[in-house]
């Protein structure tokens, strides 16, 4: 494979060759995708759909003696971080810069200036090589990781996006093919998370800390509320949760630490379960999909995949590292939009509230 791939590479980055490649065409394209809607900058390498690199810097620990991410700071690292993410993915991925048929960007949603520095970089590497353009939405990058490497692709679905920006449930009828079940009233699940992790003087953000000490803790310790879980609608509330956990938080010993991060979680993962496996019943699908950072929750993977057994119903996680924000999900998204010939206008211009679905 990867001699095609060299001889690909040395003929398109050959002077004396005109180019042949400007303009959408459904073959295998080189696709370098760049990912910047919050704070984690990344960049990957597609070969039509086969992810040849995938490269993310995190900068949470610039942020987290703030407790959350400043956003004129997230973009000035941005800026210092992009090239190298660049070199390195295409080195990886044994590309040379020349040899890339299409660049791709999040374009929203999430933090403006974040946004931006992605975008346009991605637009200026765009009109810099003579190819086309992708502006993807981050959700949908989300939304589809599941689907990665599977024989079948993206098929009808029910997914769950769980972020620390969005709680969302999205029937997937194809791609591009998206409607809204049910999203949360108030905090994201990994907000809740995070903000819990915060009150109980856990590093930020709380999710992952929150987690590990949550496997050595009781889960039935604690009875938190398990707020909306018996609605007939597919919506979600967690910001009650925090305030349980407030609430406690004077008589709280050192030693309880485990018992209330296990059983908040608990409360937590519940909720999302109950949610999705109805929502899915009530839809007539039998496949749940599960995505964003909380979906590389420990209980929560373990939990879904016991419950949908026990239901008959099939589950596609997405790969740990494909939960997180990374380039690979942008990545295939333009992979699969691009097969399908489509490209986008250099004047498509950010969106910090972009929708995926109504
Ligand atoms: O998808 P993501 O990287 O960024 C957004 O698009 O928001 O998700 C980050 C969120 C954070 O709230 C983080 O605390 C949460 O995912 N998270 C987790 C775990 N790992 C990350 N939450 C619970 N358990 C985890 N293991
Ligand atoms: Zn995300």
């Amino acid at each position: 494979m990867l001699n095609d791939l060299e001889k690909r590479t040395q003929a398109q980055t050959d002077p004396n060759l005109p180019e042949n490649l400007v303009g959408p065409s459904p073959k295998m394209a080189i696709i370098l995708a760049l990912e910047t809607s919050c704070d984690e900058t990344a960049a990957a390498v597609f070969w039509g759909e086969q992810l040849l690199s995938s490269e993310v810097t995190s900068q949470i620990d610039i942020h987290a003696p703030y407790g959350g991410v400043v956003p004129e700071v997230a973009s000035r690292e941005h800026i210092r971080a992009l090239r190298p993410i660049i070199d390195l993915a295409l080195k990886k991925a044994d590309i040379a810069i020349g040899a890339i048929d299409a660049v791709a960007a999040t374009c929203g949603p999430g933090l403006a200036s974040s946004l931006m520095i992605g975008t346009s970089i991605a637009k200026g590497l765009s009109v810099a090589l003579g190819r086309p353009f992708l502006a993807i939405n981050h959700l949908e990058g989300h939304l589809l990781s599941p689907f990665f490497g599977t024989a079948d692709g993206v098929s009808p679905a029910v997914g769950l996006i769980v972020s620390g920006g969005h709680t969302l449930l999205i029937e997937v009828e194809a791609l591009g093919k998206y409607t809204l079940l049910g999203q949360t009233q108030d905090d994201a699940a990994g907000e809740a998370f995070d903000k819990v992790g915060k009150l109980l003087g856990l590093p930020y953000p709380g999710g992952p800390h929150l987690d590990r000490l949550a496997r050595g803790g009781d889960p039935t310790l604690y009875d938190f509320p398990r707020s909306m879980i018996g609605s007939p609608d597919f919506h979600f509330s967690f910001s009650g949760l925090k305030t349980a956990v407030r609430y406690l938080l004077p008589k709280l010993q050192p030693a309880q630490l485990p018992d209330v991060c296990a059983s908040f979680q608990e409360a937590v993962v519940d909720v999302l379960i109950s949610k999705t496996v109805r929502a899915a019943q009530a839809r007539g699908l039998n496949l749940i999909t599960v995505s964003g950072g909380v979906s590389c929750n420990t209980r929560l993977r373990e939990k879904l995949l016991a419950t949908c057994a026990a239901q008959g119903l099939r589950v596609l996680l997405a790969p740990p590292q494909l939960c997180t924000d990374n380039a690979a999900m942008i990545g295939y998204v333009a992979a699969l939009r691009w097969s399908t010939g489509a490209t986008s206008a250099l004047t498509v211009d950010i969106d910090p509230n972009l929708r995926l679905a109504t």
